[in-house]
C-alpha cells in the first residue's frame, strides 16, 4: 500500500528461553540504520521474556509485543495476562486471534474483538489475525471466511494506528506451503476493499500483513504483492539472521 510504513513482525509462539535473548539483542542491533525509517520491526516473544526484551530494545527501533491478552482488565483469570501488564512491560503490540488460539483455546471472532478492544484501552496496537483453513479453501469459501472474520473480529473503533490485520492461511502456517502470489493478491485486495467499505480512509491505510511460511527465500516475492504491507513470521523469526534477511528485502 503506498504511503504506509510496512511492518515486519515475528511471532515466537511457545519458543524461547533466556538464552534466546541473544537473538533479540542481535535483531535490535541489526535493525538500526536508515532502513528502519522505512520499515517497522517487531518481535513478540513469550510473555516470560517480555520485560527483559523491551529493556534490550531501549535504544533500538525494534518494537516488542505479546502474543495474546485477556479481554478483561484484571481479575480472577489464572494464567492469563492483561493488556495493561503488556504495556507495563513496555510492550507496544499484542497479537490477538491467532489461528492457534482460535483452535487450541476455542477463541471466537467475538472474543477476538473484545481482546482488540482491551488492547486499545491500554494503548497497544492489536494485530488481528484471520485466515481460512485448508477445507474452507478447498470448498471455495476463502473470501467468505475473510469477510466474516474481518467484520466480526474488528472493533468499530479500529484505526490504521491501533490495528494491523494479519492474513494467515491456516494451511500455510508452519508447513512450508504458501499461496501463489495471485492468490495472495486476490485475498489482500479483497480485504482492502472490505476495510475501505467499513473504515473509509483509515481502511485504506490499515496495514495488512501476510503470514504463513514466510522465509528469506520467498519474502521478496510475497512482500512485493499489492496490498501486502509486511509479514507476520513464525519459524523464521526465531533466528536473527533470518529475521534480518526478511527485513532487508525492503
Ligand atoms: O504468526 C506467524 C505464523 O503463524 C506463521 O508461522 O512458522 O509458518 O512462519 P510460520
Amino acid at each position: 500500500t503506498p504511503n504506509v510504513r510496512p511492518l515486519v513482525a515475528g511471532n515466537w509462539k511457545m519458543n524461547g528461553t533466556r538464552a534466546s535473548l541473544d537473538q533479540i539483542k542481535a535483531m535490535a542491533e541489526g535493525v538500526k540504520g536508515p532502513l528502519s525509517e522505512k520499515v517497522e520491526t517487531l518481535i513478540c516473544p513469550p510473555a516470560t521474556l517480555l520485560y527483559v526484551a523491551t529493556a534490550l530494545c531501549d535504544d533500538s527501533p525494534l518494537a516488542i509485543g505479546a502474543q495474546d491478552c485477556h479481554q478483561n482488565a484484571s481479575g480472577a483469570h489464572t494464567g492469563d495476562i492483561s493488556a495493561e501488564m503488556i504495556a507495563d512491560c513496555f510492550g507496544t503490540y499484542v497479537i490477538v486471534g491467532h489461528s492457534e488460539r482460535r483452535t487450541d483455546h476455542a477463541e471466537t471472532d467475538h472474543l477476538v474483538r473484545a481482546k482488540a478492544e482491551a488492547a486499545y484501552a491500554s494503548e497497544l496496537t492489536a494485530i488481528v489475525c484471520i485466515g481460512e483453513t485448508a477445507d474452507e479453501r478447498k470448498a471455495g469459501q476463502t473470501l467468505d471466511i475473510l469477510k466474516r472474520q474481518l467484520s466480526a473480529s474488528l472493533p468499530d473503533v479500529a484505526t490504521a494506528e491501533n490495528t494491523v490485520i494479519a492474513y494467515e492461511p491456516v494451511w500455510a502456517i508452519g508447513t512450508g506451503l504458501t499461496p501463489t502470489t495471485t492468490d495472495v493478491e486476490e485475498a489482500h485486495a479483497f480485504m482492502r476493499a472490505e476495510l475501505v467499505k467499513r473504515f473509509g480512509a483509515e481502511g485504506q491505510k490499515m496495514r495488512i500483513l501476510y503470514g504463513g511460511s514466510v522465509k528469506p527465500s520467498n519474502a521478496k516475492e510475497l512482500m512485493g504483492v499489492a496490498n501486502v504491507d509486511g509479514a507476520l513470521i513464525g519459524g523464521a523469526s526465531l533466528k536473527a539472521s533470518d529475521f534480518l534477511a526478511i527485513y532487508r528485502v525492503y
